[in-house]
């Protein structure tokens, strides 16, 4: 019998388990659940003899895959896969895929959430700034970022992009103004909404220069990755500039340089909170354990991203 394991060391909701173990039960799979995990001995302990892994940000490196005697797939429910060695993964002929755009919009939602609330100082009782006819630059124009670019225009503010890898008419067919390049993105927009992959390409690159030059009132929203930014080129920043402010979904390492200097000009989530959504979790969660029948039933590919 095939035999999955989820295993989430930040649970999905109750309702999107249940709808997995659906799925699995209708293909005849046996499901096993590893949630709240305390140490990777738990999840190597756990991998043994399953064929197929569903994971969120957990890590998959080469320990936890050559534990993994029986796998023949993980399916990251989400967008990014930075935590898994796909190296490891390929060289012991381990599918990896992940599941675009099932959880993009709670991370758009939640860009939003963070800059109305820093924007109105964190609801401290004094007067704030509003959105409406800022101008807004998305870095990367993917899933997210184009919910990002549809929300934006329901606030009212001028949106631009930046992304290489896709066509500017897509972008200018959503009212977008695309730009030449990221600095030219940095050097325009007051606000910009991070949304580009980690990987070794884009590791530490966003940096001191390009957020000097952002104008006036700037306010960097990452909902992407910590590892993206160079955090020694941030805190120049924050220290030259007190009219920066940054805000990410997860805490960067220097986090408390921020909570000894720059009280009111930074917001970090405790816990990655942008897919952290009912609606987020049933559809990443059905569409990774789909994704793991259709490998397993007719050798289906699609999304493997190694
Ligand atoms: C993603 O890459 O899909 C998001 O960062 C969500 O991560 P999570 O599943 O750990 O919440």
């Amino acid at each position: 019998m095939t035999k999955v394991l989820i295993a989430t060391e930040k649970p999905f909701s109750n309702q999107a388990v249940s709808e997995v173990k659906q799925v699995f039960n209708a293909a005849g799979y046996a499901l096993e659940m590893l949630e709240k995990y305390e140490d990777k001995a738990a999840l190597i302990d756990a991998v043994k003899g399953v064929d197929a892994l569903i994971i969120r940000s957990d890590k998959i490196d080469a320990d936890v895959i050559d534990a993994a005697d029986e796998l023949k797939i993980v399916v990251r429910a989400g967008a990014g896969y930075d935590n898994v060695d796909l190296s490891a993964a390929t060289a012991k002929e381990v599918t990896v895929m992940n599941t675009p755009g099932q959880n993009s919009n709670a991370v758009a939602e939640l860009a939003f959430g963070m800059l109305v609330y820093l924007n109105r100082n964190g609801f401290n009782g004094t007067a704030g700034t509003e959105l409406r006819g800022k101008k807004l630059g998305i870095h990367a124009y993917g899933y997210v970022g184009r919910i990002v670019a549809s929300i934006a225009r329901g606030f009212g503010m001028e949106v631009f992009a930046f992304d290489p890898f896709v066509d500017d008419v897509l972008i200018k067919n959503d009212g977008v103004t695309c730009l030449g390049s990221a600095e030219e993105l940095y050097e325009t927009c007051q606000f910009i909404s991070l949304h580009i992959p980690a990987n070794d390409q884009t590791r530490g690159s966003i940096n001191e220069k390009m957020l000097m030059s952002m104008p006036d009132g700037a306010t960097l929203v990452n909902t992407a990755r910590k590892e993206v930014i160079d955090e020694e080129g941030l805190l120049k920043v924050m220290e030259n500039r007190n009219d920066f402010r940054y805000l990410s979904d997860i805490a960067p390492d220097c986090k408390d340089d921020f909570i000894d200097k720059y009280e009111g000009r930074y917001f970090f989530t405790p816990k990655k909170m942008g897919a952290q959504t009912a609606e987020a979790n049933l559809n990443a969660g059905v569409a990774a354990a789909k994704q793991i029948v259709g490998f397993i039933e007719e050798g289906d590919t699609t999304f493997k991203v190694n």
